[in-house]
């Protein structure tokens, strides 16, 4: 029996899955017939995105417009699943931003608390609120969206290298306690995707970030979503890019930082 024809299907919440890497992680749960809850900021784009993956095989779609940013995003996502009485089998927080420049004179301040906020805070926060009740249960799967420039800072992603390197810290030491309840936590580490990212982090358009090949969103999820659903620690996203990371790890941090320099 399929989860379309179960009364009770499983569900996923994928934050940030109005676009990009998360619109195609939600797309994973569409395709597997899940009930699928898709977050993010842009009503409109959120509306867009939820007729496109009720198209993609799902037992329904739910768009909630939350903004993550803040002192409690992590917080008014878990009321708004509560209000509604959901139980969520399944928890990818995807949603982030970045801001592009020299730290020093370039950046938006703003853009870069925004960052802060929604990569880091609202995930540690939707993280303690979410998962005692996936322990309670025995099961659950966690993803949480890193990034490759966790394992290499990256200069003029300053801000943004640091959140990620933050949520993949988190990540891991997070998976390690909850070993034996049931609920596994992935970080996924993606490599330079193809996704709104790029204009919202306002990186400049002539930089070699800009113009370097990017991955595809639906492949990146798809790794992402096969990942969390072996339980696996972590995965680098598209797997090639997971033989230039092990071969960065061999050198030390100011020589990967020196190359990352994204100009
Ligand atoms: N693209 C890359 O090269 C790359 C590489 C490594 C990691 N990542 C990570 O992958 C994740 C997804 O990014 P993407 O590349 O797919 O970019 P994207 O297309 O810009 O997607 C970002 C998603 O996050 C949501 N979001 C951002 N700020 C929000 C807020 N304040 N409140 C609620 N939702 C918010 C957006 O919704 P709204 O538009 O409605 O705000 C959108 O759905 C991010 O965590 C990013 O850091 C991306």
């Amino acid at each position: 029996m399929t989860d379309l024809q179960t009364p009770n299907p499983k569900t996923a919440l994928v934050t940030g899955g109005s676009s990009g890497i998360g619109l195609e992680l939600a797309r994973c749960f569409a395709k597997a017939h899940r009930r699928v809850i898709i977050v993010g900021k842009d009503e409109a784009k959120l509306a867009r995105a939820a007729d496109d993956l009720r198209g993609s095989g799902a037992h329904e779609v739910i768009a909630w417009s939350i903004d993550l940013a803040g002192e409690d995003g992590g917080a008014r996502l878990f009321a708004r699943a509560q209000e509604h009485g959901e139980a969520i089998d399944y928890l990818a927080l995807n949603a982030g931003s970045g801001a592009w420049g020299k730290f020093i004179g370039e950046t938006d301040w703003k853009l870069e608390l925004e960052g802060i906020q929604v990569n880091n805070i609202s995930v540690v926060q939707a993280a303690k609120l979410f998962i005692p009740a996936m322990v309670q249960r025995g099961e659950g799967r966690v993803l949480i969206t890193s990034s490759v420039v966790a394992l290499g800072p990256s200069a003029k992603l300053a801000v943004y290298s640091a959140t990620k390197a933050f949520l993949y810290a988190f990540a891991e030491a997070l998976r390690e306690e909850l070993l034996g309840t049931g609920v596994s936590v992935t970080a996924l580490m993606p490599d330079l995707t193809q996704s709104d990212f790029f204009a919202r982090a306002k990186v400049d358009p002539d930089s070699i970030t800009a113009k370097e090949p990017k991955a595809d969103p639906a492949h990146v999820a798809e790794i992402g979503y096969e990942a969390m659903m072996k339980g696996r620690d972590h995965v680098v996203a598209p797997h090639l890019s997971a033989a230039k990371m092990a071969a960065a790890s061999l050198l030390p941090t100011w020589l990967t930082t020196k190359f990352a320099r994204a100009e």
